[in-house]
């Protein structure tokens, strides 16, 4: 029997260890007094579209940082944020001639699983830095003190968040030929603008016939307005069971915090906590496919997960670096497929291309963020399965935290504006040279 407690029952990974027990329950209670984020016809209008992508009909685009801070609050960053994705999403578009599902890591992704709890320094052990959803990055105990009212916080940053992208995104500013307008900008500017000026001038002309052609671009409320959900990784249990309702047109649990969730490499054991809370909201699920992740386990999760095996349910998100992607992922898409299990592939080339340079400064390199994605779209061509979409980690800002790109960022450059407050990410250039050369390995899946 699942009920939105039923984690309890199992080991939970990656859990603060919250210091006071009454703290931690008036925030809950708190929390559950609070209006959903987001709605339960939303979450189901995604598993819809993910269905799409499944069956090859569409491709998913998910990114945003790696963890959201409390320090950044204001509008600039969410709206250069979304500016980027969507400049992404229009060539994506263009270039595979099918929906591009636009899903942020947004609106509530302040959680970060660490590899060790403790942190120690000297002779003083505190906990380790976890996200701003539950302590603070300075090394001091109050700091490092979990802190229940923290949950509110974040919860209360991601209405703000939610808000001005629901703004944004039906008001004008995802407009088509605004976004366009940005990509021919950047393409003047890049240093690859050659190759990409062919994609963004086939773009001009296909919106010149379709004025040509009598259709009123300004008058298509689809070229205006654009969908766009919001994800994180459910990882402090306390807060998704806290935003978890049931929906009262079906009766089915949603956990209300974001459109879809997602599952980290370190907290998806079969009999463990987190796949406990997972299986019984029906929202959208990713889970993180690493390189100790055996196919029997993918499967068996899957089955665990998505028992109807519903299509659009499940998001496979592979993460496994450049080097192995070739050898391991071929294993995971067979063994599913010899089970009949139904879902969406995609490729996070992030996650397994990190290294630490210049004494301890996490990096990665454009190069290899491109080989895997690559190594990605070769493994389903010869497969004949459906490459689905991409996962990645990006900000608008013009930050220096990957090395390479069209701007050809070097080891010296790291220092000059390296902000994040996790790993590191995608600056907006590099960015879209990652998607006008995604765009190109799309247009090559269809002959073109
Ligand atoms: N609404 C369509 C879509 O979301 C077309 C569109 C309008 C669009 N503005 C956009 C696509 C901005 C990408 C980016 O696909
Ligand atoms: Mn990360």
């Amino acid at each position: 029997m699942w009920s939105p407690d039923s984690w309890r029952g199992r080991e939970a990974c990656q859990q603060p260890r919250w210091p006071d027990a009454e703290e931690l329950k008036s925030s809950e209670s708190a929390l559950a007094a609070q209006p959903p984020l987001v709605f339960a016809g939303e979450a189901r209008r995604l598993t819809a579209e993910l269905a799409d992508v499944a069956a090859g009909r569409a491709f998913l685009l998910q990114a945003g940082d790696c963890a959201e801070s409390f320090h950044v609050t204001g509008a600039d960053a969410i709206r250069d944020k979304l500016k980027v994705i969507l400049q992404m999403a229009v060539a994506l578009t263009y270039a595979s001639g099918v929906p591009v599902v636009k899903v942020g890591r947004i609106a509530g992704q302040f959680a970060k699983p660490r590899s060790r709890e403790i942190e120690t320094v000297g002779d003083v052990s505190l906990e380790a830095f976890r996200g701003h959803i539950v302590n603070d990055e300075p090394f001091t105990p109050a700091a490092r003190r979990p802190d229940a009212a923290r949950m509110l916080t974040a919860y209360h940053q991601s209405a703000s968040t939610l808000n001005l992208l629901r703004a944004f995104t039906k008001g004008g500013f995802a407009d088509l030929s605004r976004v366009h307008a940005w990509n021919q900008e950047f393409v003047e500017d890049s240093a690859m603008g050659q190759r990409y000026a062919i994609i963004a001038d086939e773009i001009e002309r296909a919106m010149a016939f379709m004025r040509a052609c009598g259709i009123d671009l300004s008058k298509e409320a689809s070229l205006h307005e654009v969908d766009f959900y919001v994800s994180h990784e459910a990882l402090i249990l306390n807060y998704e069971e806290a935003l978890t309702r049931q929906d009262s047109l079906t009766g089915d649990w949603y956990d209300c915090s974001a459109h879809m969730l997602w599952i980290g490499n370190r907290t998806r054991q079969l009999d463990g906590a987190h796949v406990e809370f997972l299986r019984g909201v029906q929202n959208p699920l990713g889970m993180k496919v690493g390189v100790d992740l055996a196919p029997h386990e993918t499967a068996a999760l899957c089955e665990r997960l998505n028992p109807d095996n519903t299509p659009g349910r499940i998001t496979l998100i592979s993460r496994m670096g450049r080097d192995v992607i070739t050898d391991l992922l071929p294993g995971h898409i067979e063994e599913l497929r010899r089970r009949g299990i139904n879902v969406v592939w995609t490729c996070d080339p992030m996650h397994g291309n990190t290294f630490t340079t210049n004494g301890d400064v996490k990096t990665r390199r454009f190069d290899d963020i491109i080989a895997e994605v690559r190594s990605f779209f070769a493994v389903h061509r010869d497969l004949g399965t459906w490459a689905g979409g991409v996962h990645l980690e990006l900000t608008g800002d013009d930050v220096t935290e990957c090395l390479g790109g069209g701007r050809a960022l070097s080891e010296s450059d790291l220092a000059l504006n390296y902000t994040t407050m996790c790993d590191p990410r995608l600056n907006a250039s590099q960015s879209l040279d990652l998607a006008f050369q995604i765009a190109e390995l799309l247009g090559d899946r269809y002959g073109a």
